[in-house]
C-alpha cells in the first residue's frame, strides 16, 4: 500500500467527521472568492455543479441566485445537512448522494459551471487524473471550472498539497487556464494558501 493511499480517506472516514460534527474545513458560509466572481459577472447563471459539496454553502448561495445547481457528496451526513438547509430556505437544487467519479452519462456535457473547493485536495493524489477526466466529461465545451485549490505546503493528507505546477500539469491539456493566481481575498484560515483558477474546457478537437 502506498503512503498516499494509507493516508487517504474513504467514505466512512468522511462520514465520521459528520457524525462527530468535526467539519474543520467548513467555512460556515459561501467562500468569498466565489461571491466576488459572481459580483464581477465572471460567473454567469446556468447549470452549475459542486463536487464534494459538503453541507453546500455554495449550492445554497447560487441556487438563491437563479442557477440550476447540482451538489454531489457521497457522505450521508453532508446530504442531510444540505437537504435540511434547502428545505429551511425554500430553495431548489439537485442533491446527489453518490461518488462523484461515478456520475452516469446523463451528466455528460451537462454543466456550464463547476465550483471546486477543498474537494481536489480531499481525494487521493492517484485520483487526480480521474478528477480531470470526470470534470472534462461533465462540463459543456467552453464550460468553466472555478477553483480554489489549497496549497497546504505539507506532506500527506487530506488535505493533500496542491501547487501551481500540479494545477498546470493536470488541467492544461483539457482546459485553457484563463486565470491562475494566489487568491488575495481568501478566508483568514486559508490566507496565502489558495490558488484561484478560472479554466475553460477546450473543444474536444483541441485537447491532448
Ligand atoms: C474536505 S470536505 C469539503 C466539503 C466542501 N467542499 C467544503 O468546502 O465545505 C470533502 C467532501 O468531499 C466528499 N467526498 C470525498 N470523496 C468523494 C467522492 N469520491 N464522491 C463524492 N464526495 C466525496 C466528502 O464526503 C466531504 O464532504
Amino acid at each position: 500500500m502506498t503512503e498516499e493511499i494509507r493516508n487517504g480517506y474513504e467514505q466512512a472516514d468522511w462520514q465520521k467527521h459528520y457524525d462527530e460534527n468535526d467539519l474543520a474545513w467548513d467555512l460556515g458560509e459561501v467562500a468569498n472568492p466565489f461571491v466576488r466572481l459572481w459580483e464581477d459577472k465572471v460567473l454567469q447563471p446556468g447549470t452549475l455543479i459542486v463536487p464534494g459539496c459538503g453541507q453546500g454553502h455554495e449550492v445554497i448561495y447560487f441556487a438563491a441566485r437563479g442557477f440550476q445547481v447540482t451538489g454531489v457528496d457521497y457522505s450521508p451526513g453532508a446530504e442531510k445537512l444540505l437537504r435540511d438547509s434547502l428545505r429551511t430556505k425554500k430553495l431548489n437544487a439537485q442533491v446527489l448522494h453518490q461518488d462523484f467519479f461515478e456520475l452516469d452519462e446523463t451528466h455528460n456535457q451537462a454543466y456550464d459551471n463547476l465550483l471546486e473547493q477543498t474537494f481536489f485536495c480531499a481525494i487521493h493524489r492517484e485520483q487526480r487524473p480521474a478528477y480531470v477526466e470526470t470534470v472534462s466529461r461533465i462540463l459543456k465545451p467552453g464550460g468553466l471550472l472555478f477553483g480554489l485549490f489549497y496549497e497546504t505546503g505539507e506532506e500527506g493528507g487530506p488535505p493533500f498539497n496542491t501547487t501551481e505546477d500540479d494545477i498546470q500539469g493536470h488541467f492544461a491539456a483539457a482546459f485553457d487556464i484563463e486565470r491562475l493566481e494566489k487568491c488575495s481575498f481568501s478566508s483568514e484560515k486559508r490566507k496565502d494558501k489558495e490558488w484561484l483558477a478560472v479554466m475553460r474546457k477546450k473543444p474536444e478537437d483541441q485537447t491532448g
